[in-house]
């Protein structure tokens, strides 16, 4: 079967695409990164792509008179690499309704929070200040609404007492990294889809090993 095309938007460090890319670099693996692009050309995720030898595309927002020519320079981009999904890796930059429209169903984003709580920015900061006594990350199809559309996976992990920002950030990571490799190989098989507003899955046994769900080995 054919590999998935993905096109990988991001703006930081690009450990989360790492993860991908590790995932891709396995024969077997289902998905294969033709591009990724950053809103921030300095940013080390293209040199982490560049390092593997993906195309790796910087296309500054702020050479942009608006969103929208931004985007669509963005939307361009993706075409031209024939991208199938769209993984929101650490992308910072908000996006427009035409834009996600555009690819409903087909764009992805991982946020270090348990959605629906803690949309936004500062998410660990404000669990902690919360006191909350769990925290993690979701992975989701996107909707217009920030931070917002079907859930694919999430992982919990505890918030210890003395937790700091840094410590949670540090803690969650490892799991964004385990859960975005999965999330896309279901999707490359066909084995997770957007129903209504919820995911389902197919052909799979769902369940839950600690606190990971779905779990699939
Ligand atoms: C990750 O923790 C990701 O969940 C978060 O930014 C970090 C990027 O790290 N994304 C968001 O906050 C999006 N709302 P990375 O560049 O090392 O993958």
């Amino acid at each position: 079967m054919a590999k998935l095309r993905l096109g990988v938007m991001i703006s930081g460090g690009g450990t989360n695409l790492q993860s991908l890319i590790d995932a891709c670099a396995d024969t077997d693996f289902p998905a294969e990164i033709t591009v990724v692009i950053s809103n921030r050309p300095l940013a080390k995720g293209l040199e982490r792509a560049t390092l593997a030898g993906i195309d790796a595309v910087a296309i500054d927002h702020k050479e942009y008179e608006d969103r929208e020519l931004f985007e669509d320079a963005v939307n361009m981009c993706l075409k031209e690499h024939r991208v199938q999904l769209v993984c929101l890796a650490g992308f910072m930059r908000i996006l427009n309704t035409s834009f996600v429209n555009r690819w409903k169903d087909r764009m992805v984003n991982i946020h270090p929070s348990l959605l629906p709580s803690y949309k936004g920015l500062h998410t660990h900061a404000r669990a902690i200040e919360d006191g909350v006594r769990f925290a993690g990350c979701t992975l989701h199809f996107v909707r217009p609404d920030l931070d917002n559309g079907p859930i694919i996976m999430q992982a919990v992990v505890p918030v210890d007492i003395d937790e700091t920002e840094e410590s949670l950030a540090a803690k969650i990571l490892p799991y964004e990294h385990k859960m975005y490799p999965q999330a896309v190989r279901l999707i490359a098989e066909r084995k997770a889809r957007v129903s209504g507003n919820r995911v389902v899955f197919d052909d799979i046994n769902v369940g839950t090993e600690g606190l990971v769900s779905p779990f699939i080995e």
